[in-house]
């Protein structure tokens, strides 16, 4: 687990972002079909939740399966359940053994019910653990999560629990699937591509970028150390002058 950089006396973000991207290219590579591609994407998951951990970082936040992950070929949505099926059932195990919190963010009606049953005994079998903070974004899609956070807040106000006049930031990040998570550090995306895709855009107003050629399921401690050196040569601002 030791690490090939050294990170003493760097500043470790606290919330990590992550868009797991490449699998299916990953698989091309080898000339194996795309679904191997996601099998070796997990297995990099849950190493990174470890590394991740052992450096230091309190919350990682995945993007898994996005709204707009329905429109691949059915063959594709139908395998990555699947994956998904098995990787919730491990994930039970693992968080109560490594001290894991697990949540998910993103809209779940549309899973499958033993889908939303796993979540939810993993949700709250994970509940009192103080390790890492693991987020999976599953059927996850900002603008999605924002209109449904829009709805709420107008329901309430309807309803009379709020006055559309004291709305403010804090409220309308009180509404978002992410509400007992500070906004991250450093978002990172793998695979060389350079968009958002529909990720955390109201939570990534201030977060470092940091992109990266290597295939998610090539992202081991050594890349995750790469970027968090990165994160450190970066003059964080905040709309303030540099100092
Ligand atoms: C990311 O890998 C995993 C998911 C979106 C589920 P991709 O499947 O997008 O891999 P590429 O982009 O085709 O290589
Ligand atoms: C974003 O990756 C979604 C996930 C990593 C789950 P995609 O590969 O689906 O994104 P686009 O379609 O290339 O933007
Ligand atoms: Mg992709």
């Amino acid at each position: 687990m030791a690490g090939k950089y050294d990170l003493t006396g760097m500043k470790i973000p606290n919330h990590v972002a992550v868009i797991m991207d490449g699998n299916g290219r990953w698989a091309k590579k080898r000339m194996l079909p795309r679904n191997m591609g996601h099998r070796a994407g997990a297995k990099a998951v849950e190493n990174i939740i470890e590394e991740a951990h052992d450096i230091g970082i309190k919350y990682l936040t995945v993007y898994a399966f996005s709204t707009e992950n329905w429109n691949r070929p059915e063959q594709e949505v139908s395998a990555l359940m699947k994956l998904l099926r098995n990787y919730l059932e491990d994930c039970i195990k693992n968080a109560n053994k490594n001290n894991i919190r697990v949540r998910v963010i993103g809209e779940r009606s549309r899973l499958d019910n033993d889908i939303i049953d796993r979540i939810n005994e993993l949700e709250e079998a994970s509940k009192n653990n103080d390790g890492i903070n693991f987020t999976i974004a599953l059927n996850y899609g900002s603008r999605d999560e924002i209109v449904r956070a829009i709805r709420k807040i107008s329901k309430d106000c309807e309803d009379g629990k709020i006055n559309s006049k004291d709305i403010t930031e804090e409220t309308v990040s009180s509404y978002l699937d992410t509400s007992d998570l500070p906004d991250p550090d450093l978002m990172i995306r793998t695979s060389g591509e350079e968009r958002l895709s529909n990720y955390l855009l109201w939570q990534l107003a201030y977060t470092e970028f940091y992109f990266t050629d290597v295939l998610w399921p090539d992202f081991d401690r050594e890349e995750l150390e790469k970027a968090v050196i990165k994160f450190n040569e970066r003059d964080r601002r905040f709309g303030k002058v540099s100092e």
